[in-house]
C-alpha cells in the first residue's frame, strides 16, 4: 500500500503557477517528480531572462537576469581580487590607539548587524587621513557580506564617475549603470570625491546617495575628506551621508594614522 502512494502517477499533481514553483517544488520534492521536471536555472522564465509584466504586458527582466548582470558586474568591478587579502584578521591596530581600536570595533560590530539594520541609519562611513586604512576596513566589511552572498556594488570613484560622466547624454547606457548602483543591497563607494570635484560629479553623487537614502539602502562610504568637507562641497550630499551612517562614522584627522608612511 505504502509503495502504491509512493508511486502515485506525476500527472495528478496539480501544476503550480510560475510564483508558487519553489514552493511548491519543496513540498513536492520526490525523485519522480525531480526527474519530470525540465532542468532550468531559473524556473521563472526557463532561462529566457524575460518575463511578462502581468499589467502592462510588457516583456522584463526576470530578476534571475538582474541577479546575473550583478554578479558579473561584481566580477568585471573586480571587488573579489580587490578584497580577497583586505580583511579584519589582517587589519592590525595597536592597543595604544584608541581610534583605530574603535575603527575595526565599529567594523566588526557593523558586519556583525547588519541584517538587523532594516532603519535609516544603516550606512557606515571612514573619513579623514590618507592612507589610514579606510578602504581596508571597507572591503573588510565588503568581504564578510559577499561571503553571506550579498550583492555588493564597488564603485571606485574616480573611474566610476568619469565613466558615468561620458555617458551622461546616453540615457539608456547612464541609467543602466547607475541602476547597478542604486540597486545593489550594498554599495561600497570608495574614495568619495577624490580629485576635483565638477557640478556634475556632485549631481551624479546625489542622484545615487538620495536614491539610496530614500530606499534605506546601506552604503560603506570612503572619503579622504572630513565631514565638514563634504558639506562645504555639497551640504545636500554631505547631511545625507550624516544621516544615513549616524553613529558608525569613523574620522580619523592625524596625519602620523598615515599607515602607508608609519604602520608596521
Ligand atoms: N591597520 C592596518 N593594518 C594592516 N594594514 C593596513 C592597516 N591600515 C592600512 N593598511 C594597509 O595600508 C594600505 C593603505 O590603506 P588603505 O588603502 O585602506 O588606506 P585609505 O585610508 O583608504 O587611503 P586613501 O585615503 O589613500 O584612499 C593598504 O595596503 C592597507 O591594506
Ligand atoms: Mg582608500
Ligand atoms: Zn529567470
Amino acid at each position: 500500500m505504502k509503495g502504491l502512494q509512493e508511486r502515485r502517477p506525476i500527472m495528478n499533481l496539480e501544476i503550480p503557477r510560475p510564483e508558487n514553483l519553489v514552493s511548491w517544488m519543496k513540498v513536492n520534492s520526490s525523485m519522480e517528480v525531480k526527474k519530470a521536471l525540465p532542468k532550468y536555472r531559473c524556473y521563472i522564465c526557463k532561462d529566457w531572462g524575460l518575463v511578462q509584466n502581468p499589467n502592462t504586458r510588457e516583456q522584463q527582466d526576470c530578476a534571475c537576469k538582474k541577479a546575473q548582470d550583478l554578479k558579473r558586474h561584481m566580477e568585471a568591478s573586480g571587488i573579489y581580487e580587490l578584497a580577497r587579502d583586505k580583511t579584519f584578521e589582517k587589519f592590525l591596530v595597536d592597543k595604544g590607539n584608541p581610534l583605530l581600536c574603535r575603527a575595526k570595533r565599529l567594523g566588526m560590530n557593523y558586519t556583525e548587524n547588519f541584517e538587523h539594520k532594516k532603519g535609516p541609519h544603516n550606512s557606515v562611513a571612514f573619513l579623514g587621513t590618507v592612507g589610514a586604512g579606510k578602504t581596508h576596513l571597507s572591503f573588510a566589511i565588503a568581504n564578510e557580506l559577499l561571503k553571506r552572498n550579498m550583492d555588493v556594488a564597488y564603485f571606485p570613484y574616480r573611474e566610476e564617475i568619469t565613466r558615468l560622466k561620458q555617458n551622461i547624454i546616453n540615457e539608456k547606457v547612464y541609467q543602466n549603470r547607475m541602476n547597478i548602483f542604486k540597486n545593489a543591497r550594498v554599495l561600497l563607494l570608495d574614495d568619495l570625491f577624490k580629485g576635483k570635484v565638477t557640478e556634475s560629479e556632485i549631481s551624479i553623487i546625489f542622484e545615487l546617495i538620495n536614491d539610496r537614502y530614500l530606499r534605506k539602502k546601506a552604503t560603506i562610504i570612503s572619503s579622504e575628506l572630513t565631514i565638514h568637507r563634504l558639506m562645504d562641497i555639497d551640504e545636500a550630499v554631505g547631511s545625507r551621508i550624516l544621516e544615513v551612517a549616524k553613529g558608525s562614522i569613523i574620522q580619523f584627522q592625524e596625519p602620523k594614522m598615515n599607515y602607508r608612511l608609519y604602520g608596521q
